[in-house]
């Protein structure tokens, strides 16, 4: 009886304990996990919830573009998601002179809304579990063969429940790191037009020195619609695509929020590795953050340089400057919260709690001695890596002329005329993506910079032989910014890639000695060839290895507890979930209090006239100063609540994601996580996570007394008492 007890205390306090931290499968919610979101608050079935055959909130949350998460908020198509999403698609329609990144756009019917090809919304319409079919093919390989047969197999999959011909995709994702398959099936609409989009002052306010912080002051939404054919069938753009009737689109509620409210976050967290070893985090802290953010910070550099005073640079350049400063910011910070929070030391007694726990089991004991082994025979090799995918890649020309090496493979292995033609294609369709987004001032700086601090940083015994002997006899000493810069004016003046005529020239009459003399190719091909012929066998023998071991602790966990096991969910693998929480105020540090809300009294208090990041439309301090808030006004704070924060369990690839209340309607947007915790791909802080969200009445304030886009607000279903 004592022991039956014990038990069931010891589950209970688990509960507690894991309160805000999970990213739950929603089609395997176990009525444990579904308990917790009814003493939470929710109010809705679990069949409202997630139900395959009947309608319910699932079928309004898609994938937005393969990166993001969206929400489907009316009977006509009508989309939700981040600016940071949209952003890309709105400097695509933005010109000099239509410049809606700076000035916003707002569509005041269908007909002005603007196509944008590339963008598609997913919905999913079924998963199955593959699990028994994947591994019992798997059986008795292991090593190479293994991960062969495994990827054969789940193509296989894959195909047998995709369907070109009614935009049915499959995609198999491998779950609790290859210990559970699931196979997640959705439709994709590829007629996604853009509806509205707020000034970027407002969209991105706060730039990157807000970001990944609270308290913010972000509008970061924008609107979208999704077209079908008139048969209602997924279909290509076309102006007889009529807008998608949905099975379930979101009530838009303005009764506004409390501290300590329930808010559930539905989307696509993208990666998570909360099981990472302490060998993984010492790397990353030690090496591959460090690395990154170095890199980065020197690119950034120069293309801000180059974006600041030229509107057009500006607009070529935004979104990709966006991408990179955001998750340079990000593992900068990940470094330093996991050392605040000795993650590392955690993970070592967790560890010792294992293997104390293995000993004795011949199939576990040996993992972290053999684990720790593989670690230290690919750190020495590490950097380079980074340096590879961050420096050298980091640059746009370079990262190109990398991909020529197809080109010179068919040319050399003596391909068909056929395959050479196929290889140059390709090569075409990739240089015109290229030369659309090239800025030469900058990327030439970039590969100047990058090429001494390689130099500088990388193992001499590591550098491709002969490189920079080559650049000391031609352009003088390796410690000299000058020389770099006099090898890189060379590159960007004489390479082909950027001469038509020239580039023509070699189209018309591929030859293997005039690419690799090209001095662009010339660059980039010394390196991959290095990098290709003496580590890239390791990097993947150690990869192998690494998601081996990994695979082998989550079974040894899952065996070791399995009252926790039964309320495990999986790392984050850009499949659907949802995580439960609530609004919550909290204390970053010492004698400092966070309020759950922020408001427009803040933004006000942030404006700079003219900043690059904290400057206002006119119109909106024209309004704020009237205190033209509408209907969207919060009546206790007599202001407008522009963004608050929740307990949720969210990562990357969640952005725009629907904040829903206990009767599943929409309360704001998830648009980031905290600096206080941005170790939480790696751990989840039950004190300091937090999710920041943008409040649904700031974002309809904008639509309607901003905007003016009255129609898009007449399309909602709103939700006031
Ligand atoms: N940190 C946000 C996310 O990853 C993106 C914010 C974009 N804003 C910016 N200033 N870069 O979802």
């Amino acid at each position: 009886m004592k022991k039956i007890l014990l038990t069931v205390v010891l589950a209970v306090t688990m509960v507690r304990s894991f309160a805000d931290e999970g990213m739950w499968l929603p089609l395997l919610l176990g009525q444990q996990v579904y308990n917790d979101m009814v003493k939470r608050g929710v109010k809705l079935t679990k069949e409202q919830l997630y139900s395959m055959n009947k309608a319910s909130i699932k079928d309004a949350i898609i994938i937005f573009g393969g990166f993001c998460t969206g929400e489907i908020v009316s009977n006509e198509g009508l989309i939700f998601t981040n600016h940071h999403c949209g952003y890309d698609a709105v400097a695509t329609a933005s010109s000099v002179t239509n410049n809606y990144l700076k000035n916003g756009f707002w569509a005041k019917s269908k007909q002005e809304e603007i196509p944008s090809p590339g963008l598609y919304a997913e919905f999913l319409t079924k998963i199955e579990d593959v699990t028994a079919e994947v591994l019992d093919s798997a059986k008795g390989l292991s090593g190479l063969e293994r991960v062969a047969k495994v990827t054969a197999v789940t193509t296989a999959i894959n195909k047998r429940f995709s369907d070109e011909a009614t935009s049915t995709i499959a995609r198999v994702s491998a779950l609790f790191k290859g210990n559970q398959y699931l196979v997640f099936v959705y439709k994709r609409y590829s007629d996604i037009r853009l509806a509205g989009a707020p000034p970027e002052s407002i969209g991105k306010y706060g730039g990157d020195t807000d970001n990944w912080e609270w308290p913010r002051h972000t509008g970061d939404f924008s609107v979208f619609r999704v077209y079908m054919s008139k048969d209602a069938k997924p279909a290509a753009y076309s102006p007889e695509n009529v807008p998608l009737k949905p099975k379930h689109f979101l009530p838009v509620s303005i009764k506004g929020i409390k501290d300590g409210d329930y808010a559930m976050i539905y989307g696509y967290p993208g990666s998570t590795n909360r099981y990472e070893t302490s060998y993984g985090i010492k790397q990353k802290i030690d090496i591959d953050n460090p690395t990154l953010v170095k890199l980065r910070e020197m690119r950034l550099k120069y293309m801000f340089d180059q974006m600041k005073n030229d509107p057009a640079i500006k607009l070529q350049l935004a979104a990709d400057y966006a991408s990179i400063a955001n998750y340079w910011k990000f593992f900068d910070g990940e470094s330093k919260q996991l050392i605040k929070y000795n993650v590392y030391d955690q993970k070592k007694a967790t560890e010792a709690k294992f293997q104390s726990w293995a000993n004795g089991k011949p199939e576990f004991e040996n993992i972290f001695k053999d684990w720790g082994a593989a670690y230290d025979q690919w750190r020495p090799f590490s950097k380079h890596r980074v340096y590879i995918n961050e420096g050298i890649f980091g640059s746009p020309l370079l990262a190109f002329a990398a991909s020529l090496q197809q080109v010179e493979n068919a040319i050399v292995k003596k391909g068909s005329t056929a395959d050479i033609k196929k290889a140059l294609e390709a090569a075409k369709d990739h240089r015109a993506e290229l030369l659309k987004n090239e800025n030469k001032a900058s990327d030439q700086q970039i590969v100047a910079a990058v090429l001494q601090m390689y130099y500088k940083d990388i193992d001499k015994a590591q550098h491709p032989i002969g490189f920079y002997d080559g650049i000391k006899a031609g352009y003088g000493d390796l410690n000299d910014e000058a020389t770099y810069k006099k090898y890189a004016a060379g590159i960007f003046a004489n390479t082909m890639i950027l001469d038509n005529a020239k580039w023509d020239a070699f189209s018309n009459n591929p030859d293997a000695t005039v690419l690799q003399a090209d001095p662009a190719y010339a660059v980039a091909s010394a390196f991959l060839k290095n990098w290709q012929g003496k580590f890239l066998q390791s990097y993947q023998q150690f990869n192998l290895k690494n998601n081996e071991f990994g695979c082998l602790y989550l079974k040894g966990i899952m065996q070791m507890d399995s009252v926790k096991a039964k309320k495990m969910y999986p790392d984050a693998t850009f499949t659907m979930r949802v995580s439960f929480g609530n609004v919550k105020s909290y204390a970053p540090r010492d004698a400092v209090k966070y309020d759950y809300v922020t408001t427009m009294k803040g933004v006000m208090e942030k404006y700079k006239p003219g900043d690059y990041e904290f400057d206002l439309p006119e119109k909106l301090i024209e309004l704020a100063k009237k205190k033209d808030f509408g209907q969207y006004i919060d009546k206790q704070r007599n202001d407008l609540v522009i963004g608050f924060i929740t307990t949720n369990d969210i990562t990357g690839g969640n952005s725009g994601s629907p904040v829903i209340d206990a009767n599943g309607n929409l309360i704001g947007l998830a648009f980031d996580g905290n600096y206080e915790a941005l170790s939480h791909k790696i751990s989840f802080d039950p004190v300091y996570n937090r999710t920041i969200c943008v409040d649904v009445r700031y974002v309809l304030w904008c639509i309607d007394k901003l905007g003016g886009a009255t129609n898009l607000i007449k399309e909602l279903k709103l939700v006031k008492q």
